[in-house]
């Protein structure tokens, strides 16, 4: 067994950061990579607090298409095979960027949503926060069933503090790991793209899994190259796969 393996097999503690690239080989796109969403839109029209005063309705027929994408999707394997790790690691958790909810859906059980979730919405009247799953949205932008206010997507905004208790628990999770894995993101957006290294700086030897180069990919004791849906399962399997290996 080579070191990663060897480290995922041992790891006592261990605590994974996803982010847009788990879900691209179910075909949901990611936002900075090639036919990234912020390749085609600008997310300071879709994406910011200011956007959905602006104009509700551009920003909810946006998140009713992406909710009818996501409806179609399925867990790909990299999904899977961070159930599989969370059933074997005595301690696992699982910190996502990501708001589609493929890790649910696969059946991951740990899971800290640091970037909201696409399937929740929430008043911005009565604050009232519940989960819809309805695609298509029958009326937009929607509201509330219980007070008629106007209705956001319970997700983080860019300018947006991220859930205090989702955060307080993530950063305590990558500061006590012994392991951390970091899995499909450019890490390009904070505060979530720094806890790779906070996990490191806390003693964790840090894996990153990225079909690209990023940068983290330097400070980073071991950055595999290639698909996560192809290189998670095969590190499962104790071997590392035929990618690059920069130690
Ligand atoms: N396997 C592994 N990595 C992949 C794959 C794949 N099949 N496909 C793409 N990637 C990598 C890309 O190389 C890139 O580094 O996934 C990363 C996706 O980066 P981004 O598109 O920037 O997505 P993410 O890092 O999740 O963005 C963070 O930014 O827009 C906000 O809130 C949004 O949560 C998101 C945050």
């Amino acid at each position: 067994m080579l070191e990663p393996s060897l480290w995922l097999a041992s790891a006592q503690r261990l605590c994974v950061l996803t982010g847009a690239g788990v879900s691209a080989e179910s075909g949901i796109p990611t936002f900075r990579g090639p036919g990234g969403l912020w390749r085609q839109y600008k997310p300071e029209e879709l994406a910011t607090p200011q956007a959905f005063r602006r104009d509700p309705n551009l920003v909810w027929e946006w998140y009713d298409w992406r909710r009818q994408l996501i409806a179609k999707a399925e867990p790909n394997p990299a999904h899977r095979a961070l159930v599989e790790l969370e059933k074997r690691a005595p301690k696992f958790t699982l910190i996502t960027q990501n708001v589609d909810g493929l890790h649910r859906r696969a059946g991951s059980r740990n899971i800290i949503h640091v970037h909201g979730d696409i399937w929740l919405v929430r008043c911005t009247v009565c604050g009232r926060q519940d989960q819809n799953e309805i695609v298509p949205l029958p009326e937009i932008p929607p509201h509330c069933s219980g007070c008629g206010g106007l209705l956001r997507p319970g997700v983080v905004w860019f300018g947006e503090s991220l859930p205090a208790q989702e955060w307080e628990a993530a950063t305590r999770a990558a500061r006590q790991c012994d392991l951390f894995l970091v899995i499909g993101t450019s890490a390009a957006v904070m505060p979530a793209g720094g806890l790779a290294m906070d996990a490191r700086s806390a003693g964790a030897r840090v894996i990153e899994i990225n079909a690209e180069e990023t940068g983290l990919s330097r400070y980073v004791d071991v950055s595999l190259r290639g698909p996560a849906g192809e290189l998670l399962p095969a590190l499962l399997k104790e071997g590392i796969p035929n990618s690059d290996r920069l130690l």
